[in-house]
This record gives C-alpha cells, sequence and structure tokens, in this order.
C-alpha cells in the first residue's frame, strides 16, 4: 500500500477516507516526499503573475515582513484547500471560496459553516483581494495575513478551539513535515500560517478581460458597441464610477471604502417590519416560505447586519458596506453583503429605482432612470469585466484540491 494511503487510514473518518482514496488513486504522481509541493510549476506561474500582474491590475502591495516566495505559495494553497483545518475535518477556505464559482459561493446567499450554522454576510470573491485596504464587508480587518487566521478559530466557520490546538495538529500531519521551515525557516505557528493563505491569495490576479483589451490593451473591438454604450453610461447617467473607480492606468472598479446603498435598511428595517412570510432557503435555489414569527422561534433569522457601524460605532455608519469590486461579477453572484440580489439585472435595477430611499442612504443613489434598454447595456458592460485568466486561476486550485 503507498505509504500516503496508510497515513489516510490513521484516524480519519469514512468519508474522508473514500474521498481521499478516490483523488489518490486517480493522481499520476504516486507518494510524495514531503517538501515536492514547493516544486510544481503553478507556484512559478503563480509568482511570476504577481510580479507581473494582468493588464489592467496595477503593482501587488506586498507587506515588508512577508515577501512572497515560491515555498510559501505552494504552503498556502495547501492550507487554504485542506479540511482538516477545520474542527471535525470537513470545511476548508476553498468550500466557501470555490474556485470553480468564482472564488465565491454561487449557490448559497450566505455560506453555511462547520457546524451547519448559517453565517451572516454572503462569502466574498477573494479575487484580487490582494488589493484590498479593507478585508471583510466592515473592513474589520485590514491585512490577509491576519484575515486568514479569524474563519479558522470562528465557531461558525471552521471552529477550530484554540490556535495551539491547530498549531499542535498541522505539526503533526506527516505531509506537512518539513513545509514550515523551507517556507519560513521554523516550524508552524499561527502568524506563519496567516503569511502562507495570504502569499497564495496575493497570487489570484484576475484580470485582462474584455474591458481591460479595449481600455488598456488598446483593442478597439474588444468591446460590443452595446457594451461601449454600457460603460458610457456607468460613468455618465449612473455615476457608478464613483464608487466603482476606473483609473487611467487600471482599474480596481472599488473606491476600497463604504457607503449606504439601501440593501441593508432594505432587508433589516423594511423588509422585517412586514407581516409577510419570510422565504427561507433550505437548499441552494429552494425556498420555502414561513411565517415570520416561526422563523424567529426556529433561530433561522438573522440578526440585523448594520455593517462598517459594527467596527466604527458611529451612527453614520450605520448600514455602510464596503464597496466590492466589480471585477468577475459575472461570475461571483449572488450580489451585496446579503447575497439578497442573484442577478446582474436586479442589482442594476435596484439602483435604477434609487436604492433604497431612507435618511443615511448615499448621496450618490438616486432614481436613475435607466430604460430597459440601458439596464441591458450595463449589464451587458458587467459582463466584460470577466478576467480572461480565470482557467488558469482554477487549474492553479485543482493542484492541491484533487490530491486532497
Ligand atoms: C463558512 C464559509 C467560509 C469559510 C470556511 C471561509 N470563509 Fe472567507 N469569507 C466568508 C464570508 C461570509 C466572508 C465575509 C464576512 C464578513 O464580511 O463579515 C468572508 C471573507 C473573506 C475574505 C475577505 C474578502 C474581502 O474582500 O473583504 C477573505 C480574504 C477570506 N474570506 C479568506 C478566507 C480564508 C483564508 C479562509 C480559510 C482560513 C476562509 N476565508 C474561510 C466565508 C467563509
Ligand atoms: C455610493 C457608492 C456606489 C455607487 C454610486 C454605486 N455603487 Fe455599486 N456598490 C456599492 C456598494 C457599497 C456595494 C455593496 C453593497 C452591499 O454589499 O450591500 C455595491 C454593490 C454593487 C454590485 C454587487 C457586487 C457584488 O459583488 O455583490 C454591483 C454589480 C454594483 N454595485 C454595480 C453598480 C452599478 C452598475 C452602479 C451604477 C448604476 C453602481 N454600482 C453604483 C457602492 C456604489
Amino acid at each position: 500500500m503507498k505509504p500516503r494511503l496508510v497515513r489516510a487510514n490513521l484516524g480519519k473518518i469514512a468519508f474522508s477516507f473514500i474521498f481521499f482514496a478516490m483523488f489518490s488513486a486517480r493522481s499520476e504522481d504516486g507518494p510524495r516526499e514531503p517538501g515536492t509541493e514547493r516544486e510544481l510549476p503553478q507556484d512559478r506561474m503563480a509568482l511570476a503573475r504577481l510580479q507581473s500582474p494582468p493588464l489592467g491590475l496595477p503593482v501587488v502591495p506586498v507587506p515588508e515582513n512577508n515577501p512572497v516566495t515560491i515555498e510559501k505559495i505552494g504552503l498556502g494553497r495547501k492550507l487554504f484547500f485542506d479540511r482538516r483545518l477545520s474542527l471535525n475535518g470537513t470545511m476548508s477556505c476553498g468550500m466557501c471560496h470555490i474556485p470553480e464559482q468564482g472564488f465565491t459561493n454561487n449557490e448559497l446567499s450566505i455560506p453555511i459553516g462547520v457546524n451547519g450554522q448559517s453565517l451572516n454576510r454572503n462569502a466574498p470573491t477573494i479575487l484580487n483581494a490582494a488589493y484590498a485596504l479593507q478585508l471583510f464587508l466592515d473592513g474589520r480587518e485590514v491585512s490577509l495575513e491576519r484575515q486568514a487566521v479569524l474563519p479558522l478559530l470562528a465557531h461558525n466557520e471552521m471552529a477550530n478551539p484554540s490556535a495551539e490546538w491547530l498549531v499542535a495538529k498541522l505539526a503533526g500531519l506527516p505531509d506537512y513535515q518539513g513545509l514550515f521551515e523551507v517556507a519560513f525557516g521554523g516550524g508552524p505557528s499561527m502568524e506563519r500560517i496567516g503569511k502562507a493563505i495570504a502569499s497564495w491569495e496575493r497570487t489570484l490576479l484576475a484580470a485582462d478581460s474584455p474591458f481591460d483589451r479595449w481600455r488598456y490593451g488598446g483593442e478597439v473591438h474588444a468591446l460590443t458597441p452595446k457594451q461601449k454604450r454600457g460603460f458610457d453610461l456607468f460613468l455618465g447617467k449612473g455615476r457608478c464610477d464613483e464608487c466603482h473607480s476606473v483609473g487611467a492606468k487600471y482599474a480596481l472598479l472599488t473606491d476600497q471604502t463604504f457607503h449606504d446603498t439601501g440593501i441593508g435598511y432594505l432587508r433589516d428595517v423594511i423588509e422585517s417590519q412586514k407581516n409577510s412570510p419570510v422565504l427561507v432557503e433550505i437548499a441552494p435555489h429552494v425556498f420555502v416560505s414561513v411565517p415570520r414569527e416561526v422563523v424567529g422561534q426556529v433561530g433561522q433569522s438573522r440578526p440585523t447586519d448594520l455593517g462598517r457601524f459594527e467596527v466604527t460605532r458611529e451612527p453614520k455608519d450605520k448600514w455602510r458596506f464596503k464597496t466590492p469590486t466589480l471585477r468577475n461579477v459575472a461570475v461571483t453572484a449572488p450580489y451585496m453583503h446579503d447575497g439578497s440580489l442573484r442577478t446582474l439585472e436586479a442589482v442594476v435595477r435596484f439602483y435604477n429605482r434609487g436604492g433604497v430611499s431612507h435618511p443615511g442612504l448615499d448621496p450618490l443613489i438616486g432614481p436613475l432612470g435607466f430604460n430597459d434598454s440601458e439596464i441591458a447595456s450595463i449589464v451587458a458592460f458587467l459582463r466584460s469585466l470577466t478576467a480572461n485568466n480565470l482557467a488558469v486561476l482554477e487549474a492553479d486550485a485543482r493542484t492541491v484540491v484533487m490530491r486532497h
């Protein structure tokens, strides 16, 4: 029996053993010596991508105390997809940030964590998270290094009882022997786990979209006339770029700050005051209508989500959420912090109505007066923001998904 299978037998629950054995049997490369992850060509490609980002993206900011190396990239990817990093071995980061679903979860408006509990918010994509100055939809974290540690310990996400517990578990896993040492010159620690994951995440740069080729690459025919018209409306009547920024040399499609579009007020105040039944998502796209009082009783009702206010406690920050990038937005449905809008058309129609009028509404949001054809043009433009290298990034991720 292959050494990897022997290891897999030890202490693994039946399901994950079968899963593991299935993929082990398929992999051509047989048993690996510890440390060989760092030899993957994907790691070299990832580093090259970081050093020279795809068209439309600026230089990637990298913290001085965590320079990106090939070894950290390989280790970070492995950690990201490793279900053993959760309390009961069922959940990895990659199960909410799914490579084939735009590194988010297209199925659920609100993902479900290790113990079946729903989280409070829609999972954002981690594509181009390298540029985010503030992380989470309320900006409560500012570095990918520190962000990565939080889901590992959050009771409703990966639920590890403590940092020490997780570090000891990793130190005991045979396939991690030597990996931290090679990447960091010492054994695993929470800080190093964060640094490795952040290093791999920084390489998930997705651009060179039709829009980028048109705007930054001089390819006049990269956009259709409809998409160009949509972009004109995006800049003009829609004033979308006031928040979803487009620069002269690159575009992040976010101003990296927080705004109240009315969607939070709609959910927390207007919807919750209605006596109407609540639609509860019991499985992807399967909704049942439940009376509001019952929802409260079974504990499925979500607490109000005041966004940035939860961090600053400043009344002006109520219902302000981070402006998401619109890059790759066609593949990252559902939309908004609560995942309440399922299509791009629904989002554009939401803006067209002027969001939801209430005292905190951002002054830039108001009725836009788009007709149906203009709405369709904006949606077409949003679809031109899909990177041409998504398959490369999915393949990069799968190099390790297939091995677990
Ligand atoms: C159970 C699902 C789930 C798991 C598991 C999970 N995440 Fe997330 N992730 C989310 C949700 C939901 C948010 C948004 C939370 C918020 O804003 O409060 C998020 C936010 C993020 C962000 C911030 C993105 C941004 O633009 O602000 C990053 C980066 C991230 N996760 C990486 C990770 C890493 C690394 C792991 C594993 C250590 C992980 N996630 C595990 C659901 C998950
Ligand atoms: C005042 C700033 C502002 C303006 C103007 C604005 N947006 Fe947004 N946009 C946001 C914020 C903030 C969110 C996130 C809201 C949330 O999470 O609840 C968002 C979310 C979105 C989303 C969903 C993205 C996702 O991943 O969930 C799309 C699509 C979008 N905006 C497109 C547009 C378009 C098109 C326009 C112009 C018609 C526009 N926005 C104008 C701030 C703005």
